[in-house]
């Protein structure tokens, strides 16, 4: 396989004063191409330093590793070509127009103005921002300013995109409406992305695969779905009619080979199995098969955040 990016023992220390800040501790990664990835972490994770590393903006002060098949030590010009990056700040002139912004982009990669002009609408087209592109980017609401950012960064079609925290600020509308943008630049452009956020629902909503980053360090890696059956699998919960059918059912669902542990609760039998949706069917099945009434049936699963707290001991919520 072919990654995109492939990080050996990435990390960064900042000299401030006397005492070291070791931002980044020990990054290795490899990510194959065409996902979303993303890194989850709260506030002063580190996301934003490995960001900067991977896309040749800050030297690394230990590990090495290369970035669409070119070496980040010796090859930042190549990289730098097949690489997109939106910083947290975005970088458009606010009072000049989306159009003339992304030409411009266009122009200082060294495209002719026709060039530069056809990928502007194209791109003004992909990322839905035709009703506002020829006003001035001043007027624009939050979501729009960071659509056009998103724009400015993929003018030379590159085949990796970085985007760091790009819906932080956003209004929940705006947000979902990025996270169906950018998996549907994915596909057309044929493109992987790589993002930071903090936010467990984005991670969830937009991630083929996350990394969990804390103090530095990445302690997770997997889909969102895996990286929550990990913890504890999921939990069935089926309530009954009457008391006979509830101690049938422990008896019957006892044996059932998807489920590891039964338990009751007031009305209620209460059955952890890896796979929710697998067992629930076989479950529902084998009630059915013994005549058995159920009234209700609920399949809950572990969240983000269980995962992270499990993993670093705090919530990401709280941090
Ligand atoms: N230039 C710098 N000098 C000193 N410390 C820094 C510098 N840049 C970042 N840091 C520190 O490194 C840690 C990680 O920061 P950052 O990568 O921005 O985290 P995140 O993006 O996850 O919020 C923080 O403690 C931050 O204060
Ligand atoms: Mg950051």
């Amino acid at each position: 396989m072919n990654f995109i990016v492939d990080a050996q023992g990435l990390g960064r220390t900042f000299k401030s004063g006397k005492a070291d800040v070791e931002a980044v501790k020990n990054v290795t990664l490899q990510l194959e191409p065409g996902i979303i990835f993303g890194f989850l972490g709260p506030n002063g994770a580190g996301k934003t330093t490995t960001l900067r590393m991977l896309t040749t903006l800050l030297t690394p002060t230990k590990g090495a590793a290369t970035i669409a098949g070119y070496d980040l030590a010796n090859n930042p010009e190549e990289i730098r070509k097949n690489i997109g990056y939106v910083s947290q700040k975005g970088g458009c002139y606010r009072s000049s127009t989306a159009r003339e912004n992304i030409v411009l982009q266009g122009r200082l990669y060294g495209m002719s103005k026709q060039v530069a002009s056809e990928r502007a609408a194209e791109l003004i087209k992909l990322l839905d921002l035709e009703s506002f592109c020829d006003r001035a980017v001043e007027t624009y609401s939050g979501g729009q300013v960071r659509r056009v950012d998103i724009a400015m960064g993929m003018i030379h079609s590159p085949s990796l995109l970085f985007l760091d925290e790009p819906t932080t600020g956003l209004d929940p509308q705006s947000r979902s409406y990025l996270w169906r943008l950018l998996k549907n630049l994915k596909k057309h452009e044929n493109m992987t992305i790589f993002l930071t956020t903090h936010y467990l629902d984005e991670a969830d909503a937009l991630c083929d695969r996350i990394v969990i980053m804390d103090h530095g360090s990445l302690v997770r890696d997997g889909s969102p779905a895996a990286l929550k059956r990990e913890i504890a699998g999921d939990i069935i919960t089926i309530g009954f009619e009457d008391k006979l059918a509830q101690e049938n059912a422990v008896q019957v669902l006892g044996q059932n080979a998807s489920v590891k542990q039964i338990s009751t609760k007031e009305d209620a039998v209460v059955m952890h199995v890896d796979s929710g949706e697998d067992a629930l069917a076989r479950i529902v099945a084998e009630l059915h098969a013994h005549n058995l009434c159920f009234k209700a049936v609920a399949l809950t699963r572990p969240t983000l955040d269980d995962v992270f707290m499990h993993a670093t001991g705090h919530s990401l919520r709280e941090a």
